[in-house]
């Protein structure tokens, strides 16, 4: 199934439910150059027969700009010109990359994705931001430039370790709260397995739909002022524990989304089951709803948080399932929610 979709910085192809090799239908192999890593050109090097790559390192440390210099000389050497298509093939910090060397490299070249986690597939590769590190700050350098297409091979989950697939669907479960009820629903029915191991089609119309979510909310709000803020649920707190505790972002994004439930309770007028509801679905999906933390400490991170401004904060809360709002909120009342996460869970 192919979608296009014009956003005010240019036009995607997205090519759901397809296969890695129909990009050869459209495509020219002689003009590609494929940027992947170390361990997906390994499992996956039948598919790469026959074309140019960049292969890095499989870690979120390769994701700076000394990567981005030398792949840019490479290119250079390659006799990459305007006529390059650069192709994505890995998870964020491939596609990331990817996106932010071709933005760059000549001034602008073409490029696409082939996501090959889950969370690349519903929220890494979609939206046009693209970016590396700076020494500890994420993200901090970037371009918002879209993609020509993004291809979706859901084969590629089929070796994506267990783990990798919760941080996915916390990201998934994150989009079910704050827009989509009836996606809780069907979450709640199901499990990990359900999706990848038994029922394709299923995982690729959830799939379809994250994409959908997030594409509108871009679409509205490319340059992030306002609606795609929603898709902040959940990272506020996320972002503080994630750091202190060294979690995996999915992992922390569900502990987030607790918190931010617990608030939602207090100041939006949520039903207290939901944050229960909350709780049992992300267990269900692997992802731990309990974990030491010290509120204080967390709380002196999210002082820094650039959503802050003197002592209020910008906070995603939910008013029930499918609906979120964005609040400004005394930091008084996040510091209270941790502080009760805290001693609810201080025995774990
Ligand atoms: N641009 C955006 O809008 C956006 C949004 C969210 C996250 N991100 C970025 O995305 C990155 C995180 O992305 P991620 O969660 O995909 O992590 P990742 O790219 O680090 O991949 C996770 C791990 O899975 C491995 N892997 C990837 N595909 C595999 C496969 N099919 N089989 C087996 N192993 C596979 C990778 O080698 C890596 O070890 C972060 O750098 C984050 O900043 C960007
Ligand atoms: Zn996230």
């Amino acid at each position: 199934m192919q979608q296009s979709i014009t956003f005010p910085s240019g036009q995607v192809s997205y090519l759901f439910q397809s296969q890695f090799e129909e990009l050869w239908n459209t495509y020219d192999k002689q003009h590609t150059i494929i940027v992947t890593n170390e361990h997906i050109a390994k499992l996956y090097g039948h598919l790469f027969k026959g074309l140019k790559m960049l292969v890095l390192p499989p870690m979120e440390s390769s994701k700076d700009l000394t990567t981005i210099g030398s792949l840019a000389k490479q290119l250079v050497q390659m006799e990459a010109t305007r006529q390059t298509l650069l192709v994505g093939v890995g998870g964020g910090v491939i596609t990331d990359i990817t996106g932010f060397l071709a933005s760059v490299y000549m001034r602008g070249v073409s490029f696409g994705f082939v996501p090959t986690t889950l969370l690349g597939m519903v929220d890494a590769a979609i939206g046009g931001k693209n970016g590396v590190n700076l020494g500890m700050n994420k993200n901090m350098l970037g371009t918002i430039t879209q993609p020509q297409f993004i291809l979706f091979d859901t084969r590629f989950l089929n070796s994506l370790p267990d783990d990798e697939m919760s941080n996915g669907f916390a990201e998934i479960i994150k989009y079910a709260c704050i827009f989509d009820a009836e996606m809780f629903d069907e979450l709640s029915k199901h499990n990990i397995s359900f999706y990848r191991d038994e029922d394709d089609s299923a995982l690729n119309d959830l799939i379809a739909k994250c994409v959908a979510w997030k594409n509108k909310t871009v679409i509205e709000d490319e340059k992030e002022k306002g609606l795609r803020k929603l898709l902040n649920f959940g990272h506020t707190a996320a972002h503080a524990i994630e750091n202190l505790y060294e979690l995996p972002h999915g992992k922390a994004v569900g502990i987030g989304m607790v918190i931010a439930a617990m608030i939602s309770v207090q100041v939006a007028g949520l039903d207290k089951d939901v944050t229960e509801k909350l709780k049992t679905l992300l267990g269900q999906y692997h992802l731990p709803v309990k974990i030491k933390i010290s509120a204080s400490k967390a709380i002196e991170i999210l002082k820094m948080d650039k959503k802050r401004h003197d002592d209020l904060i910008d906070y995603i809360v939910l008013e029930k399932i499918g609906k979120a709002a964005i609040h400004t909120l005394p930091l008084t009342v996040i510091e209270n929610a941790l502080t009760v996460y805290e001693s609810n869970n201080s025995a774990v």
